[in-house]
C-alpha cells in the first residue's frame, strides 16, 4: 500500500536569478517503509522534504499522501493534515524553550485532541525513555543540551503517531550511541506500527539502516539502492 506518491515534482526559486532546484521528482513509498535520501550538499534534498511534507505549496507536479490529493489544497487544509498524518523532524527543531519536555512532546496531541490525556501522557513518556531523557521530562526546553533538545523534538514528531515521518538529517547533532537509539526507534515504529520514515542523511551508516537509499544529484534522483525487500 502506498503512503506518498509524488509525481513530476518541479520547483524553482525565483530569487535571485531562477533556479530550478528540483526537476522532475517521482517517487513512490510504501506504508512501513523507512527510507533515506542522499546527496551532495545543494542538490534539493531539504527543498525535497519540504515539499514531501506539504509546507512549501508553490511547486508544479501532484503529491498525494494517505490517499489524498494534497496538492493545490489550502494551508488550513494542510495545517490540520499534517497535524493528522505527518510528524517532522528538522534540524532546527523549535522546541518552545520557556515549557517543559514533556509539554513541548504532548501540545501536537492536545492540538489534534484525538485521545484522553492520560494515555497520551504515557506515550509522552515512552517515548521519552526511548530517546534517554525521561528524567529531563519536566525541565523547561531552554535547560537542555542541543542533543538532548533534538531528542525531545524526535519524541514530539512521533507522539499522534504520524503515519508518515519526515526528517532532515535528524541525528545529526547526535553521537553514536544516541543517533543508535534513535534508529532503533525510527525503525520499531516502521516494522511494528507501519508508520514510513523518509529522512534526509549526511551519514552512511545512518542510511545503511534503511530500507532504500535514494541518491539525489542536481534536483533528481539518479539512483536507489534497496536493502530489504
Ligand atoms: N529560498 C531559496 N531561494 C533561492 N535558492 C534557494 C533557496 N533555498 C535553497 N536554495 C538553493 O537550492 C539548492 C538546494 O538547496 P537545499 O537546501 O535543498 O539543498 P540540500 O540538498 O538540502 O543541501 P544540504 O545537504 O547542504 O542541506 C541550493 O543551491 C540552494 O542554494
Ligand atoms: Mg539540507
Amino acid at each position: 500500500m502506498t503512503i506518498l506518491d509524488a509525481r513530476d515534482i518541479v520547483k524553482i526559486f525565483p530569487e535571485p536569478v531562477p533556479f530550478q532546484v528540483l526537476r522532475g521528482i517521482s517517487l513512490t513509498i510504501a506504508r512501513g517503509e523507512f527510507v533515506s535520501i542522499v546527496g551532495k550538499s545543494g542538490c534539493g534534498k531539504s527543498t525535497l522534504l519540504y515539499v514531501l511534507s506539504t509546507l512549501d505549496t508553490d511547486y508544479r507536479g501532484t503529491l498525494t499522501i494517505a490517499d489524498t490529493v494534497v496538492t493545490g489544497k489550502d494551508q488550513d487544509f494542510l495545517a490540520h493534515f499534517r497535524g493528522e498524518h505527518i510528524g517532522f523532524i528538522f534540524q532546527f527543531h523549535f522546541l518552545l524553550q520557556e515549557f517543559t519536555i514533556l509539554d513541548n512532546v504532548l501540545l501536537p496531541a492536545l492540538k489534534l485532541g484525538k485521545e484522553p490525556p492520560d494515555r497520551v501522557r504515557d506515550r509522552a513518556m515512552g517515548l521519552l525513555e526511548r530517546m534517554g531523557i525521561a528524567d529531563c521530562a519536566h525541565r523547561p526546553a531552554k535547560q537542555l543540551s542541543g542533543g538532548q533538545q533534538q531528542r525531545a523534538a524526535i519524541a514530539r514528531a512521533l507522539i499522534n503517531q504520524p503515519a508518515l515521518v519526515i526528517g532532515d538529517e535528524p541525528t545529526g547533532n547526535l553521537d553514536s550511541e544516541n543517533t543508535a537509539a534513535v534508529l532503533d526507534l525510527l525503525s520499531s515504529i516502521c516494522r511494528d506500527m507501519g508508520q514510513t520514515v523518509v529522512i534526509v542523511t549526511h551519514d552512511r551508516e545512518v542510511a545503511a539502516r534503511s530500507d532504500r537509499i535514494l541518491t539525489m544529484a542536481d534536483g533528481r534522483i539518479i539512483g536507489q539502492e534497496r536493502r530489504r525487500p
